[in-house]
């Protein structure tokens, strides 16, 4: 089948590369961009565990083809840490136990990053409303949530000691 160009800009850098028609976004992030983060769950569009970010939105990679995010602006798990080590999030999932086997994690802190900003002081309601379209089966949710809420409430302080 003939192969359709892409151009994409993921965690900050462009990148173009060659896909099918029909091949979703998932399978060439991991496939042919090598980004193993994003990990495949259902690949039904139930589990959230290739969650990224694309255009500013959590969207879930196995839901649209490749050639639909030509031109997107993407971020997955590995373009969330800075050049200082791991995000906040990152270090918070890890402080409260908020894994345990790990595959839902890329996909449960992309989507988390995402939330963060757009309610930067969300109630715990919020956190479990926000994060319903990502999927545990080990954890039980009790320590992603908390996770959340502690790296909201330390992005906060840090932002008000920065003012
Ligand atoms: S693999 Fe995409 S939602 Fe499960
Ligand atoms: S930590 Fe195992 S699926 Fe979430």
């Amino acid at each position: 089948m003939k192969k359709m160009h892409i151009e994409l800009t993921i965690n900050g850098k462009q990148v173009e590369t060659l896909a099918e028609p029909r091949e979703l976004l998932i399978h060439v992030l991991r496939e042919r961009l090598g980004l193993t983060g994003p990990h495949i769950g259902c690949e039904t569009s139930h589990c959230g565990a290739c969650t990224v970010d694309l255009n500013g939105k959590s969207v879930k990679s196995c839901t649209i083809f490749a050639a639909q995010a030509n031109g997107a602006t993407i971020t997955t798990i590995e373009g969330i840490a800075g050049p200082d080590g791991m995000h906040v999030l990152q270090n918070s999932f890890r402080e409260h136990h908020g894994l345990q086997c790990g595959f839902c994690t890329p996909g449960m802190i992309t989507r988390a990053w995402r939330l963060l900003q757009e309610n930067p002081t969300p109630t715990e309601e919020d956190v479990r409303f926000g994060m319903a379209g990502n999927l545990c089966r080990c954890t039980g949710y009790q320590n992603i949530v908390k996770a959340i809420l502690a790296a909201a409430s330390e992005l906060n302080s840090a932002k008000e000691a920065a003012q």
